[in-house]
């Protein structure tokens, strides 16, 4: 192909090559030239699309111009992609779990695929645009899990405090994202903040002791009275090589984790140390994953392998 081809290459090393087309973004141009990438909202908001450019510098497929010879690194494999359906789905239950956190559970009318960590794009009746969640479970179960963090005066508060019942119908698509297990036998961090948990359940409740490598969770919360997880997180540390540590920087006298946040966690020397040979996997608000990620890369962590999922929201126009 001619020298001005955009060049992308996905994680196995499997290279691709198009032309820039004058005028589309890089998602766009590769799609024309059939080249099937992660994507959703096509924004610049979900982070599905996200690549590492020249530099190291991550950057949005979706809302970035074509330029002649450019070159992309994605973290995920061209086989990794699931294809998006809808589906029909129906609530079992929901219920408060924390202060801050509810879960829904629910079923669906055929079942959907998904790699552990991926999410699911809900559409709610009374709510008009499409709310990003993470599944909580593993693959292949009947029942599906999600954790929603509780924004009071949000959409999704109002709807769990006024309109959810348990056999109301909506609908589903997905599954999105690139923040999924990596199935290898590399020891793995996982930092997570508020209901970042929630993908991070799907991954750790997939695993089986004979083929998961030595874990770490730091399981942030900014309030105590937010912390979920416990009774799951327990069984799953008596199953897998994993040490769970619930960080909350406000946590009162007696908190059965550590008064600090996840970030100031990563000075300990020995989390550190785990840390600089682990894979890892952040998920939370932009600002802890930007804070671990910087701490990471000062510790010598190899930054390829550490993927991460903000849980971001913009107000759709
Ligand atoms: C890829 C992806 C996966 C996600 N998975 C999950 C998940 O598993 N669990 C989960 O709880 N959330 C998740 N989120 C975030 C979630 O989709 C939105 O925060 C949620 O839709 C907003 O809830 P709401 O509809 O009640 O708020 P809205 O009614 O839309 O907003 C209410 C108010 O809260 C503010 N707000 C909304 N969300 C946030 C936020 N995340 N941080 C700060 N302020 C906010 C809004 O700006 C607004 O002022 C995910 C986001 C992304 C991008
Ligand atoms: S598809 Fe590019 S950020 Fe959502």
């Amino acid at each position: 192909m001619a020298g001005d081809a955009i060049r992308i290459t996905f994680a196995d090393g499997e290279p691709v090559e198009f032309l820039p087309l004058p005028g589309d973004s890089v998602l766009v141009a590769a799609e024309k030239a059939g080249v099937k990438l992660a994507s959703n909202c096509r924004a610049g908001t979900c982070g599905t699309c996200h690549a590492t450019g020249p530099g190291g510098a991550e950057t949005a497929l979706c809302v970035t111009p074509c330029a002649p010879g450019q070159e992309f690194a994605l973290s995920y494999n061209r086989a990794d992609l699931v294809p998006a359906s809808l589906r029909r789905a129906k609530i079992n239950s929901f219920s408060r779990i924390s202060a801050g956190v509810w879960e829904i559970r629910y079923r669906m009318q055929f079942p959907l695929p998904f790699l552990p960590g991926q999410y699911v794009d809900f559409t709610f009746p009374g709510i008009d645009d499409p709310r990003h969640f993470s599944m909580s479970n593993p693959e292949g179960q009947g029942e599906q899990v999600i954790h929603v963090r509780d924004l009071p005066g949000g959409a999704m508060a109002e709807f769990l405090e006024t309109r959810a019942r348990p056999e109301l119908a909506f609908s589903l698509r997905g599954p999105f994202g690139i923040f999924y297990l990596r199935r290898n036998p590399r020891p793995k961090l996982f930092v997570t903040g508020g209901t970042g948990l929630a993908p991070v359940l799907s991954m750790l409740s997939s695993l089986t002791a004979e083929t998961a490598a030595p874990m770490i969770l730091i399981a942030g919360f900014s309030r105590e009275a937010d912390v979920y997880g416990r009774a799951q997180l327990s069984d799953l540390a008596a199953r897998l090589p994993l040490r769970v540590i619930f960080a909350c920087s406000r946590a009162a006298p007696g908190f059965d984790g550590v008064a600090q946040n996840p970030v100031r966690l990563l000075e300990d020397p020995e989390i550190a140390g785990f840390a600089a040979g682990a894979e890892a996997y952040l998920c939370g608000a932009p600002a802890m994953v930007t804070a671990i990620r910087a701490r990471l890369q000062e510790i010598g962590t190899d930054m390829r392998a550490v993927y991460h999922e903000e849980f971001s929201h913009v107000v759709p126009v």
